[in-house]
């Protein structure tokens, strides 16, 4: 069948909308009609250079959309399901999967890489004959997407699409470094390094957890303004200073601090404001190049903890359900994230303004 989707020839873009050939779905694969995907900053980094992906690619991968065709063996889902896509397709099966660590999934990481979907395959193709790569098992920047059904997950029929496509990213990979790897507590004291869409959504999270204090801390004030708004209790502007305001702020350092920057410098200043005991979590995704230096005393006499969060630490059929409910009791209004609406034609000016810092969370509508 015939679609259209926004894709990255060459590195530094800009993304061209173009008319595609999709294959039907083959053997546990689904035909979904997309809705709603939101622009983040990882769709950023592939088109500036700094997260290295096979091109050209079909780029997106926080989606939701309506099932419209079952591929042989598909079971999961039935035609008219409402889903929401995530970027680690999880096999169910590999020794990551069988322990827990879906977002660690062994074949999905693999097939990302390679920008195939789970099972190898790649649906896309342009009228040269080319066949554009999937990003991340998703590719939502199209208005049709042929995607492994264990990259899908049901979400409630009522549930608008444009705030289902949230779920697939930003709410997962936030709420679940803010929920599981830092594991907030009641009364902790929180900072929050960035206050994009991963940013904003572990606040929230911070915030449903029961932190007595909330940190926000961005170069960009309105972020910062938003970010009281939601729910912080103090905001710090971004920079080396941050450090010790926040410190200051929290009695002699932060008890959990998630970094969302993707800046390197910023995790090393992350890292200095979490007080003794205290847990420092990235989900950034940093040029591969960065390096890190950190006082490395302090790790073990101040029982320091640093970890990396990917996905959130989720797994997306148990977390998706539990963060829509959250959502519909009020608990975690993520519609505060969705900052501006957008055509297909008009991603490459979303992804200037998500660049410059001005928007949140922007959704591409189909
Ligand atoms: N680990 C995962 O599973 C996962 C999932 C999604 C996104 N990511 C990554 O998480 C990061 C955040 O994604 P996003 O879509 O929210 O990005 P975003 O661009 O919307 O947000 C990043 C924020 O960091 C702020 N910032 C930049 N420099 C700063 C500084 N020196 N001090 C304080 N704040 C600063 C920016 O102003 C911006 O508000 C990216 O690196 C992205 O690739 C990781
Ligand atoms: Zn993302
Ligand atoms: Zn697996």
């Amino acid at each position: 069948m015939k679609t259209r989707g926004a894709v990255l020839t060459e590195v530094g873009g800009p993304l061209e909308v173009l008319d595609l050939e999709l294959d039907p779905p083959g053997a546990g694969e689904l035909l979904v009609k997309v809705h709603a995907t939101g622009l983040c900053h990882s769709d950023l980094s592939v088109i500036d250079g700094s997260r290295l992906r096979p091109l050209p690619m079909l780029l997106g991968h926080e989606a939701a959309g309506e099932v419209v065709e079952t591929g042989p063996g598909a079971s999961d889902f039935a035609v008219g399901d409402r889903v929401v896509l995530s970027f680690v397709p999880a096999c169910g099966s590999c020794r990551r999967c069988v322990s827990g660590r879906q977002a660690l999934c062994e074949p999905g990481a693999a097939a990302n890489r390679a920008g195939t979907l789970l099972g190898g395959e790649r649906r896309l193709r342009l009228p040269d004959g080319t066949r554009p790569h999937h990003h991340l098992g998703v590719s939502g920047f199209a208005e049709y997407a042929v995607v492994s059904e264990k990259s899908a997950t049901l979400v409630p029929a009522d549930l608008p699409f444009e705030i289902a496509a949230l779920f697939g990213c930003a709410v997962l990979t936030g709420a679940g470094a803010a929920f599981y790897s830092a594991g907030v507590a009641p009364g902790d004291r929180v900072a929050v390094f960035g206050l994009g869409g991963v940013g904003l959504a572990a606040l929230l999270a911070a915030r449903a957890a029961g932190a007595s204090q909330i940190i926000a801390v961005d170069v960009v004030a309105h972020k910062r303004e938003l970010a009281r708004k939601l729910g912080a209790t103090h905001d710090v502007a971004g920079g080396p200073d941050a450090v010790e305001e926040v410190r200051s702020s929290t009695g002699g350092g932060a008890d959990k601090v998630i970094d969302t920057t993707g800046v390197a410098a910023v995790l090393e200043q992350a890292y200095l404001a979490t007080g003794a005991g205290g847990t420092t979590v990235t989900v950034g995704l940093p040029h591969p190049d960065r390096t890190i230096t950190l006082p490395a005393l302090s790790l073990v006499a101040e029982e320091r903890t640093l970890k990396g969060s990917y996905l959130g630490s989720c797994v997306p059929r148990r977390d998706v359900p539990r963060f829509v409910d959250l959502y519909r009791a009020g608990q975690l209004p993520v519609q505060e994230l969705l900052s501006g609406r957008l055509t297909l034609d008009e991603i490459n000016a979303g992804f200037t303004r998500l660049a410059s810092g001005e928007a949140v969370r922007q959704v591409v509508v189909l």
